[in-house]
This record gives C-alpha cells, sequence and structure tokens, in this order.
C-alpha cells in the first residue's frame, strides 16, 4: 500500500507561527510535527510515500526528509499549488498511486495507542476503511453515524447538529479506486474537494468499513495553539514515564525491518549528541542484546 502525507493548508490557526514555517514542521514536543503521521503510517507497513505541500514549504520538508532512502523509505514530493481541499492530494499524486491501494494522513494528526491501525492495515483488501473516533467537538469534523449493530449509517461534513459524538480522524486506507471517485468529485459548497464524499460514495457502493477506536488509544489533532500545546505536553508525558519516544520514523523503519541494525547504528553515529541519538542508541543496544 502506497502512503500520501498531505501537509499542506494555509494554517491560519496558527499564525504567527506559520508565517515562516509550516504547521506540520512545528514541534510537537521534541521533534517536528510531520514525524508522527509518518511513523504511523510506517507502522502500517508502508514503504513508499509521497508528500503533499504548498510550493512554499515543499523544499523545507524536502530537508527534513530528503528522499526517505536513509529509513527504507522513499519519498516523493509534489505540490498543491492551493489548499482545496483534502480529496485533491488524489488528483495531485494520481501518477504516484499508479494502480496501488493508498493511505493518506493529514500531517497534523497525531495517533498513539491500541492496535486498531495495526490490524486495519493488515486486514484490508478492498474498499475503503476509515475510523470513528469520539470527541467532545464532532461539528468540527466528517461526523459519522452508527446503527446498533456498529454499521455506519451516515457521514456528513462540518454537521451544526451531529448525529453523533464520532469524528472521522485523518487516516484513511482505500483501494485503487479512490482515484477515479476524486477526478469526478465537485467542489463543496465551501469550494473544497472533500475527503467525506469520497467516503460518502464508498459508503453508497457498501465498500465502506468505519471502525471505531476506543479506549486505550489517542488522537489529537495540533492545528490550534491549544491543541499544539496539549499534544506536546501528552508525548512528553508519556515519553518520560514510559521511556519509549512517540513518533520516532528510525525505530519504526527498524522495527518494521526497513533497516537493518547496521543501519540504524550508522544512522546514530551521524547524529549531534541529544537526547534523541541517546534514545536511539538505547534501541539499538537492546535489539544487540537481543
Ligand atoms: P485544516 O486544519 O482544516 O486546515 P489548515 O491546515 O489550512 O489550517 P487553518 O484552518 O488554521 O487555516 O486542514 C487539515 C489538514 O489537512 C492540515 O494538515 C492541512 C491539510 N490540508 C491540505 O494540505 N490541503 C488542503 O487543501 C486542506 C483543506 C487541508
Amino acid at each position: 500500500m502506497k502512503g500520501i502525507i498531505l501537509a499542506g493548508g494555509a494554517g491560519s490557526r496558527l499564525y504567527p507561527l506559520t508565517l515562516v514555517a509550516s504547521k506540520q514542521l512545528q514541534p510537537v514536543y521534541d521533534k517536528p510535527m510531520v514525524y508522527y503521521p509518518l511513523t504511523t503510517l510506517v507502522e502500517g507497513g508502508v514503504r513508499e510515500f509521497c508528500l503533499v505541500s504548498t510550493p512554499h514549504d515543499l523544499p523545507r520538508f524536502r530537508q527534513l526528509l530528503g528522499d526517505g532512502s536513509q529509513w527504507g523509505l522513499s519519498i516523493e514530493y509534489r505540490e498543491q499549488a492551493k489548499p482545496e481541499g483534502i480529496a485533491q492530494a488524489f488528483r495531485i499524486a494520481a501518477s504516484f498511486v499508479g494502480n496501488d491501494p493508498v493511505t493518506l494522513i493529514l500531517g497534523d494528526n497525531i495517533f498513539y495507542g491500541g492496535d486498531a491501525f495495526h490490524r486495519a492495515f493488515s486486514d484490508f483488501r478492498t474498499g475503503a476503511t476509515i475510523f470513528g473516533c469520539h470527541v467532545n467537538d464532532p461539528e468540527r469534523y466528517g461526523v459519522v453515524e452508527f446503527d446498533a449493530s456498529g454499521k455506519a449509517l451516515s457521514i456528513e461534513e462540518k454537521p451544526a447538529r451531529p448525529r453523533s459524538n464520532h469524528a472521522v480522524p485523518g487516516l484513511y486506507l482505500y483501494d485503487n479506486e479512490v482515484v477515479e471517485i476524486a477526478r469526478n468529485l465537485k467542489p463543496s459548497a465551501r469550494g473544497e474537494l472533500e475527503i467525506t464524499d469520497v467516503n460518502v460514495e464508498y459508503l453508497r457502493r457498501g465498500t465502506l468499513r468505519v471502525e471505531r477506536l476506543t479506549r486505550g488509544f489517542a488522537w489529537l489533532d495540533a492545528g490550534t495553539s491549544s491543541s499544539l500545546h496539549e499534544a506536546s505536553a501528552y508525548v512528553q508525558t508519556i515519553e518520560k514515564r514510559q521511556g519509549i519516544k512517540v513518533g520516532c520514523p528510525e525505530e519504526a523503519a527498524f522495527r518494521r525491518g526497513f533497516i537493518g541494525i547496521r543501519e540504524l547504528e550508522a544512522l546514530v553515529a551521524r547524529l549531534p549528541n541529544c537526547e534523541y541519538r541517546a534514545y536511539l542508541e538505547s534501541v539499538a543496544e537492546e535489539a544487540r542484546r537481543g
């Protein structure tokens, strides 16, 4: 499965932070925000990536992530000239997707815990898999309504009167039909190609799966100053208490077998003396000890 990281947008709610560096390059505790969604997909087994961002920000992402080969990945880059909707990513990246299934993750979504994603990636065959997560403020998101048996009944984008508290987080898995579905979409009233319209089309075709994310799972979106601060505090709490890192692509690539112990050690050797290096050294040492 191929992976698209959508990391464009205006970032207007984070102004003036986003005057110089885009939202997804901002720090979330001890690393750039985009490390978290990248790591989520690497943990799901994705190796081939396309990062979509603004012409202004793409050079920074290239500087940060390179061609991905250092982590056993390949990363291509494509421009989104204007933020005309999340589903536009499938048009922009159509040649990258080719005939494969594809997952899309939003560059400002941070996920932690549970094995729901792991299962979703390994079980995925056809159709679409999206998720439903209980939140306080569903009206800010796509909202999914379930029947008594847990089957999805409806999905609505930012409804004034949400039919449930289950919002759809920014991670979506699709078969290759998504390319054709996105090609045929019409812009919504707010002028965007809506990811919710893609999901509604899969629902109409009877091939949409919506997995409910239950307790033990955290979904953070870091789009406002408060939520950015909260995401940092959350990551700091987990990392300090548990002695593990969240959103560490080197570690995820190593655990997935995309790089071996020698490559991990070579990466570590190139890092300056810092806490991140000490952590990766401990990952490598533990692996050596078996
Ligand atoms: P939003 O948070 O809805 O938008 P934004 O990032 O432009 O922020 P603001 O509302 O403060 O101006 O977007 C969600 C994610 O999707 C975010 O990571 C940016 C990304 N995105 C794009 O890259 N291109 C787009 O066309 C849209 C709509 C979103």
